[in-house]
């Protein structure tokens, strides 16, 4: 078999097929499940450049990659983003490219992003309620939010997608009116369970359970219909209201985890290979990228990243670590 050509597959039999690549570690809001209110961000230089991103996908597009998500921090503050859009879009074997966003941004950017090739839009939007936007990001912004989920559409992206990270004693009164945006607007809403990537203040007690979540949209809406023969790789459980009012997913990664279904390696902004959101790891292909290594070379260490993934996390045990590396600098 040819090592730069053969399929990214782990000692559990799982094929990597989906590459999340990381802009920026920076953002315009502060979300308090992914950074403190003053991260230490990297410097300029040590963000990969765009040419460096294509060319590392190039690479690995021959072992299997197909999908790329692009993540940041808020990847809408990485400048000329459209670009690198267009260099991904036009590389033959990519067959989907999504970016997940905080929406502030977005207005203006949605029909150059469409333009460039984007298809696959997901908006992170935890609550309608201004008091609790400020509560859980720091910062305003939620009608830039709104308008930005709008301008989406009118862009062309269908359907766009809604994350909800839900934190228990806080989110229970966002879940129906986060619900009604949805069903209101066809927009595709999933709630998520947070999880420890925050650097110290999660708690299991604060995690939202995905059956909690269920319960509050059923009492209002009456019973959620799971959706028969969901892509089994899919992280989100996806239930129909109903009365045909659309479709709601619950990402479970805590109390349900799916990583044996797992297909996704990860890039960060600073050109290390992460094979699991949770790894303690890292792959520095920065150095390799930027020491004259060739394509061959590149290719093996992604092999050996893959090689090296272990089942899956371990929120459920003691023996858990939170990585130093927190979800802004990961992308989730
Ligand atoms: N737990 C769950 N989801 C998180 N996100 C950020 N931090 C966490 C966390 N600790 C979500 C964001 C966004 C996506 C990139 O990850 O809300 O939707
Ligand atoms: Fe920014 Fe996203 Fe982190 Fe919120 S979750 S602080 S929007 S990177």
């Amino acid at each position: 078999m040819n090592p730069a050509t053969s399929p990214l597959i782990d000692r559990f039999g799982r094929r990597h097929n989906n590459l999340r690549i990381s802009v920026t570690d920076r953002c315009n809001i502060r979300c308090v499940y992914c950074m403190p209110e003053n991260p230490e961000f990297m410097a300029r230089h040590q963000l990969l450049q765009f040419e460096e991103i294509e060319r590392f996908v190039r690479i690995v597009v021959p072992m299997g990659i197909d999908k790329i998500r692009l993540t940041g921090g808020e990847p809408l503050v990485r400048r000329g983003l459209p670009d690198l859009v267009g260099r991904l879009a036009g590389i033959p074997g990519i067959r989907d490219i999504g970016l997940t966003t905080n929406g502030i941004l977005l207005a203006p950017l949605a029909r150059p992003l469409w333009d460039a090739g984007l298809r696959r839009i997901n908006v992170s939007l935890d609550t309608l309620d201004p008091g609790r936007f400020l509560e859980l990001t720091r910062r305003t912004g939620v009608d830039q939010v709104i308008e930005g989920i709008m301008a989406a559409k009118s862009a062309g992206f269908e359907p766009v997608k809604v994350n909800a990270v839900a934190i228990k004693g806080t989110s229970e009164p966002d879940i129906v009116p986060l619900a009604r945006l949805a069903r209101e607007n066809g927009l595709e809403l999933r709630f998520i369970e947070y999880m420890p990537l925050d650097g110290g203040t999660w708690e299991r007690g604060k995690v939202l359970l995905a059956e909690e979540i269920l319960e509050i949209l059923t009492r209002e809406f009456g019973a959620l219909i799971p959706v028969a023969d969901p892509d089994h790789r899919a992280p989100a459980a996806d239930f129909d209201f109903a009365d045909g009012g659309g479709r709601i997913g619950l990402i479970a990664s805590v109390s349900r985890p799916f990583c044996m279904s797992c297909n996704r390696i990860r890039l960060t902004s600073d050109g290390r290979l992460r094979n699991c959101l949770f790894a303690l790891d890292e792959t520095d292909l920065r150095t390799l990228l930027r020491g004259g290594a060739d394509d061959a070379e590149i290719a093996r260490a992604v092999r050996d990243s893959v090689a090296a993934k272990w089942e899956g996390h371990e929120i459920n045990s003691s023996r858990f670590i939170q990585p130093g590396r927190l979800m802004h600098s990961i992308g989730g």
